[in-house]
């Protein structure tokens, strides 16, 4: 912190026009440097200082649905250093809904509900850009959705959507590990190459080249028992028809609406009954208690390597998240992005 003791500097991302039929490029936004009041905090509230944004597409959308000259609204990880929430004290790390600016003020009405204090499971010989990733929000909503709604069962057949994407990749090593045949897709022939090649899916095909029922159908011989969306288009039309008897389908993802596609409107929804299929939605933020679970069994593997995540950090000034995040929504990075614009 800068300036007096009771002032401190801010740099912030702002919208400075809203993108009206286009992709956001930098050109949308603005960044200033402020010098403010450090805040009172009033009971419940922190104050944090950000290091490490994290990058995801639904961002866009809640920006473009906003104000210009409002902060751009993220996840993030930082250091907490002042608070008046005995959940986060002064010197802990903190995942949550965070600006994109240098300094957070939170308030707990504003998502405190949605963060973490990562101190549990931080670990010091890993990058703390995982904790955006496979050991963050995105690993957690895997891990626990596979184990709460999946059943899954050696010999059975998963089918992941975005199987590249930083959940998709997730789903499919951990389905793996419990024996499952593991099917994915993905927007391009080197994505394929590196889920069947690197990451031991048995299947993948192009999504965007291959006709999606005949790829599956030809993946899947003995059916599909799991269908895991990320993405809520047309094809779980196809996956209520490949379906097995008492197959599941596990609501996870929208990417199609990220993309303005239309939302999935199956009209095969009979399949269901005739099948006795369960199609149920899961959101991570009722299941916050089951963190340190979740670290125990996965931080082994990532760091033994028998879990493999694929991840880009960008570092530099906080303006620099603005272009990025142009590049990254045009798919210009590989894996989980995030940047880096502090130490903790
Ligand atoms: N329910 C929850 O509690 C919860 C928690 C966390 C995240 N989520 C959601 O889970 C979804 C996946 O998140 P993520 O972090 O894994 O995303 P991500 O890593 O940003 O994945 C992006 C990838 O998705 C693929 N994609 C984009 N649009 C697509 C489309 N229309 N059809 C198929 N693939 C498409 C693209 O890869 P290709 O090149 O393969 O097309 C893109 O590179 C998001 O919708 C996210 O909001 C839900």
């Amino acid at each position: 912190m800068t300036a007096s003791n009771n002032q401190f500097s801010n740099t912030r991302v702002l919208v400075a026009q809203i993108p009206e039929g286009v992709a956001p490029n930098k050109s949308h936004f603005r960044t200033v440097t402020v010098t403010e009041d450090k805040p009172e905090l009033e009971d419940g509230a922190i104050f944090v200082k950000n290091s490490v944004l994290s990058l995801d597409p639904y961002i866009k959308y809640d920006f473009s649905s906003g104000n210009e000259e409002s902060p751009v609204a993220g996840f993030g990880l930082g250091k907490i250093v002042d608070s008046k929430n005995p959940a986060f004290p002064v010197g802990s790390t903190f995942f949550g809904p965070v600006r994109w600016e240098s300094y957070s003020h939170l308030t707990k009405e504003q998502g405190l509900g949605e963060s973490i204090n990562l101190d549990a499971g931080l670990d010091k010989d890993l990058p703390l850009s995982v904790y955006n990733g496979v050991l963050g929000l995105s690993g957690f909503t895997v891990w626990d959705s596979l184990k709460r709604l999946g059943n899954l069962k050696k010999g059975e057949t998963i089918y992941i959507s975005s199987a590249a994407g930083t959940l998709g990749l997730l789903a499919g090593q951990l389905a793996k590990r419990q024996g499952l045949r593991v099917i994915g897709s993905a927007g391009s022939d080197e994505k394929v190459a590196y889920l069947t090649s690197e990451l031991g899916f048995d299947a993948a095909f192009n999504y965007k080249t291959q006709d999606r029922r005949s790829a599956l159908t030809e993946a899947a011989p003995q059916g599909l028992d799991i269908y895991y969306d990320l993405v809520f288009d047309d094809t779980v039309d196809i996956a209520l028809d490949l379906l097995n008897p008492h197959g599941r389908i596990i609501s996870v993802g929208t990417l199609a609406l990220h993309q303005g596609q239309e939302p999935a409107a199956p009209k095969n929804l009979i399949n269901v009954l005739m099948k006795q299929l369960r199609y149920e939605g899961y959101m991570v933020y009722e299941y916050f208690d089951q963190w340190e679970s979740f670290w125990k069994e996965v931080t082994p593997l990532v760091k033994s390597g028998e879990i493999k995540f694929a991840e880009t950090v960008i570092e530099g000034e906080l303006d620099i998240v603005a272009e990025t995040y142009g590049r990254f929504l045009q798919g210009g990075y590989k894996g989980k992005v995030s940047v880096k614009i502090a130490d903790l």
